[in-house]
């Protein structure tokens, strides 16, 4: 961090709305976003769709000082799919432009962020990706939120290289095939110190994953809500925290009964 940095707190929310408290054993500890629904928003108010994706951005730091103001350590944001290539030329551009806008425009750069981008390298434009290592060197001693930033991100292709990874090590004798197991693969991923996901929330009605964190969601809550990401802020964010805190997670386990079940008790023997 440099030496000059002064950390504050984030901007409060507009309407004063103030953050819950959470009981430690109910926070997760990463919460991951599929930010749906930009393109109808924009369209259901006749705008171009590249006006949903500004929207987008003014939620996704909503998100950012939601997060801050209620101790989350981890939040992991879709912003553009190893898919969305697929889109035209026009809206992909409006895309990345608008994260390079939102880099420069430092709106998060003073609070207690470690920045970094998640994805896959050698297409985006190098001055976005050189940008993101910029914001990440400055901000990766700062401990409050990890803010991962998924550009041309696909859950596949990131186990895909990290297979190729593992493979390299075999090859140079620093990893026995026979020992590998789900420690020793998860090392060799791009961000090896990211946590599994705890709660994974998709706005904009659909009911999917879309390729994100296959391998750190494998037990992550799942929570869907209708309405298109532009409409949300950090109250909404909370709110999905409040629903996590209400779930009961087993991992595999069985369920514990609720209370110990007295043995049946003998019948009484005839008269
Ligand atoms: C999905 O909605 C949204 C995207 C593909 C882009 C998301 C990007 C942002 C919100 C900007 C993020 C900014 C920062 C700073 C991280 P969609 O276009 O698929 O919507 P639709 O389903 O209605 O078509």
């Amino acid at each position: 961090m440099a030496a000059d940095t002064v950390l504050r707190p984030p901007p409060p929310h507009s309407g004063g709305a103030r953050p819950p408290r959470i009981a430690a054993d109910r926070m997760p500890r990463h919460v991951a976003i599929v930010m749906d629904g930009n393109g109808r928003w924009a369209q259901q108010r006749g705008l171009p769709r590249s006006e949903g994706h500004r929207a987008g951005s003014v939620a996704a730091h909503e998100m950012v000082y939601g997060a801050l103001e209620i101790g989350l350590r981890h939040l992991t944001l879709y912003a553009f799919s190893t898919e969305n290539w697929k889109r035209d030329t026009g809206e992909i551009t409006a895309i990345l432009e608008g994260v390079r806008r939102d880099l420069d425009a430092g709106r998060i750069r003073d609070l207690d962020v470690r920045q970094r981008w998640s994805g896959r390298p050698g297409r985006l434009p190098e001055e976005l990706v050189q940008a993101f290592a910029h914001e990440e060197r400055r901000t990766r001693a700062r401990t409050g939120l990890t803010l991962t930033v998924c550009l041309d991100y696909g859950g596949r292709d990131e186990i895909t290289r990290a297979a190729a990874a593992l493979a390299r090590a075999a090859q140079a004798g620093d990893v026995v095939p026979d020992l590998v197991d789900e420690v020793v693969f998860a090392r060799h991923l791009p961000h090896p110190d990211m946590p599994d996901v705890d709660l994974l929330w998709r706005t904009g009605g659909e009911q999917r994953t879309s390729n994100f964190l296959p391998w750190q969601a494998t037990y992550a809550e799942l929570y869907f809500t209708p309405g298109p990401w532009p409409d949300v802020d950090r109250r909404d964010l909370w709110q999905a925290v409040a629903e996590y805190g209400r779930r009961r997670r087993r991992h595999g386990a069985a369920v514990p009964l609720a209370s110990p079940r007295k043995p049946p008790t003998a019948p009484s023997a005839p008269l």
